[in-house]
């Protein structure tokens, strides 16, 4: 398939994501902490084969060679996760000096290897002692979360210029509080909410943070937003999407652009904001981009006795999914794309993660043959040049994962690397898809180097 790589500019940033839970694995390492992922995923039934993230893809100890992936792949940017519990054990106070070791070595190579690093604060690993003082239903935990982004901005902010606070601040809220799903395994619709609310509060109070520390910092947010489309006509159903772009997109947008919280949403929740004085300033923090994380369109109708928001999911015939049950529909990307620069006035954005998962192999030659995923990336990053000749500032674009990883409440089964990792022996083996990633790089003018 073609690309218009012609319409992305030359210093677009070609990247890989991946977060600290997913692959890091010594959980016990160092001085770190248990995190709310370690007690949920310890918890009998709620992960798929029992799975946990104890050794995932053991990249403490393997970063070397994973940043050596990189350099074969030729990214020029690599989006990593600090864990809160490895850098601040106890949630609150003390550093822990081995932790902030471990990234500042791994950002040391990255460098060197001339791989600009993009350090998420918050992955969704809050430290257990502070879910045990509430978590982020407590007030208190959106200021921990400032003083954790001082402590981990100061250390790195001397060759960390970019900086994201929350990734997808939707699955904490809505998946961990309310769905039940994520950790820590709630369902409970007003602690959602003051969740949430509290989290908008911390990413605020953390841009302040890394701004103070970091001169250049260069500072977003992450949300995985819906493009969302009523399943019918039937106003109904049209209200019910505008539910859900309430609930996915228009809750975590509206705040940090300076607009408080989308009034329609506020009557479906119900719930009073536990707002003070000043709060909404704090969250409309400036900011110097907006990170975009998509997989799948959503296809909604009305659920008039379902919980908020109210909508249930339709699935569409004749549509290709993804292992993940995923619809595959790259305009969905460029619509938000334009939505972002459109509606709420974007300067720069990134697409921060984006990528599918399927059941790879490695055949008995030892190669990893995966179309599917190739096929998912070229029409995404079609999608994303073709936004960019509409006016869309896109600077880069993250392939979601380097690494096959610990999918959460899915386990293991589920592939989203370009990279296979074999869970027995840790091998790693670059897929299709990784070298048609190298490829479409250096089609573009990128680093050039082989991914053979
Ligand atoms: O693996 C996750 C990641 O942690 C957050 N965004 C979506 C990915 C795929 O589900």
């Amino acid at each position: 398939m073609t690309i218009d790589l012609a319409a992305l500019p030359h210093d677009f940033l070609w990247g890989t994501a991946t977060s600290a839970y997913q692959i890091e694995g010594a959980v016990t390492e160092d001085g770190r902490s248990p995190s709310i992922w370690d007690t949920f995923s310890h918890t009998p039934g709620k992960i798929d084969n029992g799975d946990d993230g104890d050794v995932a893809c053991d990249h403490y100890h393997r970063w070397r060679e994973d940043i050596e992936l990189m350099r074969r792949l030729g990214t020029n940017a690599y989006r990593l996760s600090v864990a809160w519990p490895r850098v601040v054990p106890g949630g609150d106070g003390p550093v822990n000096p081995k932790g902030l070791d471990f990234y500042d070595a791994l950002i040391d190579g990255l460098l060197e290897a001339g791989i600009t690093p993009s350090v998420t604060l918050y992955h969704w690993d809050l430290p257990q002692v502070l879910q045990d003082r509430g978590g982020w239903s407590a007030r208190d935990t959106a200021q921990h979360f400032a003083s954790y982004a001082a402590v981990v901005a100061e250390r790195l902010g001397d060759r960390v210029k970019h900086w994201t606070t929350l990734n997808e601040p939707l699955c904490s809220a809505w998946i961990g509080h309310l769905e039940g799903r994520m950790a820590p395994g709630l369902t409970d619709l007003a602690v959602a909410v003051r969740a949430s609310y509290h989290l908008l509060l911390g990413h605020g109070l953390a841009t302040q943070a890394v701004r103070a520390a970091v001169p250049g910092a260069e500072i977003g947010i992450v949300n995985n937003l819906a493009s969302v489309e009523p399943a019918t006509d039937r106003p109904e159903d049209v209200a019910a999407a505008r539910r859900l772009d309430g609930h996915t997109n228009r809750w975590w947008l509206d705040p940090v652009h300076g607009r408080g919280f989308p009034s329609d949403m506020r009557e479906v929740y119900g719930v009073e904001l536990p707002e003070q004085p000043g709060d909404l300033e704090t969250m409309a923090a400036p900011l110097d981009w907006l990170g975009l994380n998509y997989y799948f369109p959503s296809t909604v109708a009305d659920d008039p006795t379902g919980p908020a928001p109210r909508v249930r999911t339709v699935r569409r015939l004749g549509v290709h999914r993804t292992g993940m049950d995923w619809e595959v529909e790259a305009d969905g990307i460029e619509r938000l794309l334009l939505r972002l620069t459109e509606d709420y006035g974007a300067r720069k954005l990134y697409v921060t993660e984006n990528g599918s998962a399927y059941p790879d192999v490695v055949r008995p030659d030892g190669t990893v043959d995966d179309p599917e995923r190739v096929a998912y990336l070229e029409q995404h990053l079609a999608a994303c040049a073709s936004a960019v000749r509409k006016g869309v500032p896109l600077a880069g674009y993250f392939a979601w994962s380097l690494l096959d990883n610990f999918e959460w409440a899915y386990g293991y089964d589920k592939r989203f690397g370009l990279v296979h990792v074999d869970y027995q022996t840790q091998r790693r083996t670059v897929k299709g898809s990784g070298h048609r990633y190298a490829e479409i790089i250096r089609a573009h003018g990128g680093r050039g180097r082989s991914a053979a």
